[in-house]
């Protein structure tokens, strides 16, 4: 048969394969999340997150060591406070649990790269991502508190922050702090589209900050909503955000595309807690190649148009990255 156009003459070795491959991946655009907690001298797998872990800042080196030498350059971290209360105070407090873990990190590892998430819902007694004025989160008295958390995990030594909360003006509201406290240099990247969802679950139990009343529905995004996508991601290009994050990732990366069409800040998805917990889970029972769907997902999310992938599965990504499986 003539046939002009033969697609499959570019599949015929995997040399070939490799050298008109179309999504290039690096070990640098992986940001691996971790969870601190208060106390001392403990390291606790998470239940509904297998292979993930709380430490305490004193064995730190156990979770952050295999991160380094496998190559992630880059983490998010997560606090878990003993204490919490109406204001999260613990958040933004200059010992904090966070603050603390930035210190020794920071010291420890000069080279790593640490982003401290924003928020104020693993710090308040009522799970909430804010303060709150009745039963819903009061949106300005919340920034003011959103602005003094990212200061002062920068004075301790945050080399970017990334709020996670969803209040309106947050964007601004950190920038202007930083700004007047002389970090200008430091940037944020904004969680800009985040979704009110279920694929957060696994999270909610590891940092035990599951709403006690409600849901976040009243701050977080309806997940059937494109256009209003594009109009937080622009509103906080507006507001001075250096990098834009969808979350979560494989639901959602119709939007990582049209985002990343549309303006030209790097851009960043989330694959969070529960599409790594679904993956373990359905891997566990022997039902699916782990290694493989994990390097499907994310050459799915760089295709889609990520610059940056965070992920439960970013040591293991490094590795495949390191063999030549993907990238
Ligand atoms: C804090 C925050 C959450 C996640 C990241 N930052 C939880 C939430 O919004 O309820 C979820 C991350 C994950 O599920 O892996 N607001």
């Amino acid at each position: 048969m003539e046939l002009t156009y033969r697609p499959r003459r570019l599949r015929t070795s995997a040399q070939l394969r490799k050298m008109v491959r179309e999504t290039r991946m690096d070990k640098s655009s992986l940001i691996y999340p971790v969870f601190f907690m208060d106390g001392t001298d403990r390291v606790e797998e998470i239940p509904s997150l297998p292979g993930q872990y709380r430490c305490t800042v004193d064995r730190m080196e156990e979770i952050l060591d295999p991160v380094v030498a496998s190559g992630v350059g880059s983490i998010l971290l997560f606090g878990i406070p003993e204490e919490k209360d109406e204001k999260g105070s613990q958040a933004y407090a200059e010992n904090g649990i966070v603050q603390r873990a930035l210190r020794k990190a920071k010291e420890k590892y000069p080279e790593l790269f640490l982003i401290a998430d924003v928020c104020m819902c693993e710090y308040t007694s009522h799970g909430h991502c804010g303060v709150l004025c009745g039963h819903d989160v009061d949106n300005d008295r919340t920034l003011d508190l959103l602005a003094a958390t990212a200061l002062s995990q920068v004075e301790a030594g945050a080399d970017m922050v990334a709020p996670s909360d969803m209040m309106d003006g947050r964007i601004r509201a950190i920038r202007e702090c930083l700004d007047r406290n002389g970090h200008s240099s430091t940037p944020i990247m904004s969680y800009a589209v985040k979704f009110a969802s279920a694929f957060y679950g696994p999270f909610r139990e590891a940092a035990g900050s599951a709403p006690s009343f409600g849901d976040r529905q009243g701050y977080q995004m309806d997940y059937h909503n494109r256009r209003e996508a594009m109009k937080e991601a622009l509103l906080d290009v507006e507001e001075g955000a250096d990098i834009l994050m969808v979350k979560p990732a494989m639901s959602f990366l119709d939007l990582v595309r049209e985002i990343k069409d549309a303006t030209d800040l790097p851009m960043a998805t989330y694959s969070v807690s529960g599409e790594y917990a679904m993956v373990k889970a359905a891997a566990g029972n022997g039902w699916l190649d782990e290694d493989r769907i994990v390097c499907e997902m994310a050459a799915s999310a760089f295709r889609a148009g990520a610059d940056l992938y965070i992920t439960y599965f970013a040591k293991e990504l490094a590795g495949f990255m390191e063999e030549g499986r993907i990238g």
